[in-house]
């Protein structure tokens, strides 16, 4: 659509920066079937999306958790009867970053989008490891850092700690120029509190948000429905959480926020942009058909041009105009 700039960039305190074409990126773990892109057809333009982030790595390969691993057993059903929970308990199966150094990131420089590796790691020094194994590695331009895990030496979460998630964000600051992502938890009692403690750490930018944990019982089994027990909820109903964590961390920080979180249309991206987003990633909606995120940013031109704004900051400017009117 002629006359709307979707662009934005997001600079590296270390220097570097990436310029995405538009707000619309593929969500770390939703990158086709698998995580890295299986089932994605030359049809579907990686480089005209803002970014693709594969699935996180982890220090050595991951198996993942057992069977079943979704609920309900098909996202593309679930979107189609207007479900609104989704779960799954992937876990964080994986390769390993050595063999995604090596195998992966060189494919990734082929597709000529703007790729993001995601990393989570078992303690601050190993996050730290990791980063270093990245440096000189083409095929990827910005690193996402994915809390929502365990730290080994206390079993707490990085991403429920402010402490632990600002000593992971500096161990992976002091190893790399990229633009860095620290990618958040949602279910914290104060949000702020841990966007501050990454800003200060050295985060570019911060992505809200990770899954919830959940689970889904069987009551004719009697037996939880996901092997892994419990499990971490995508889609719809986490939209509204999502768009509540963007907004508060907003108003704490002025570095780029990501929001992610049940975004199905354009419409829901614009929400999350006028709350405070300047960028979003599409998860849920992807795996119920790969097509979504192009056809997301197609209908947001259109959304655009019919709105008559021409560029995300008047998106902003629209909604900032309607809360001094109601003030
Ligand atoms: C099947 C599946 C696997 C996921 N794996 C990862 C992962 O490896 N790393 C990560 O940071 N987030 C992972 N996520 C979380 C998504 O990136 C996203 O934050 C979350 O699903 C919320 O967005 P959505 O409602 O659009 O799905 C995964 C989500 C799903 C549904």
């Amino acid at each position: 659509m002629e006359g709307i700039d979707l662009t934005s960039v997001i600079r590296s305190k270390a220097g570097t920066q990436i310029d995405l074409k538009n707000p619309i990126m593929i969500a770390s773990g939703t990158f086709g079937y698998d995580g890295y892109g299986r089932g994605v057809t030359p049809q579907m333009p990686l480089q005209d999306l803002g970014a693709v982030i594969p699935k996180t790595v982890t220090r050595v390969e991951r198996e993942g958790n057992p069977e079943p691993r979704w609920f309900p057993t098909s996202f593309r059903e679930a979107r189609d009867a207007k479900d609104s929970i989704y779960l799954n308990s992937i876990g964080l199966a994986n390769p390993g970053i050595e063999h995604a150094m090596a195998v992966m990131a060189p494919e990734w420089a082929a597709w000529d989008a703007t790729v993001v590796l995601s990393m989570s790691a078992d303690s601050s020094p190993e996050f730290g490891e990791m980063a270093r194994m990245t440096k000189g590695v083409n095929g990827f331009d910005a690193i996402e850092l994915n809390l929502s895990c365990p730290n080994i030496e206390d079993g707490a979460m990085f991403s429920h700690s402010p402490s632990l998630a600002r000593a992971a964000t500096e161990a992976v600051r002091s190893e790399t120029d990229r633009p860095l992502f620290v990618k958040l938890a949602p279910n914290v009692p104060d949000i702020t509190e841990i966007v501050r403690a990454v800003e200060n750490g050295g985060a570019d930018a911060i992505t809200l948000c990770n899954t919830i944990p959940a689970m889904a019982w069987d009551h004719v089994s009697g037996r939880p429905v996901l092997g892994g027990i419990t499990g971490g909820l995508s889609g719809p109903a986490l939209k509204a959480v999502a768009l509540a964590l963007v907004y508060r961390a907003s108003t704490v920080t002025d570095i780029p926020i990501i929001g992610v979180g049940g975004i199905f249309s354009a419409i829901d991206v614009v929400e999350f942009l006028m709350a405070g987003a300047v960028a979003v990633q599409v998860g849920s909606a992807n795996l119920a058909n790969l097509s979504a995120p192009f056809q997301i940013k197609d209908e947001l031109l259109t959304l655009m041009h019919e709105r008559e704004w021409n560029s995300i900051v008047d998106i902003k400017s629209h909604a900032k105009e309607q809360e001094q009117m109601h003030v």
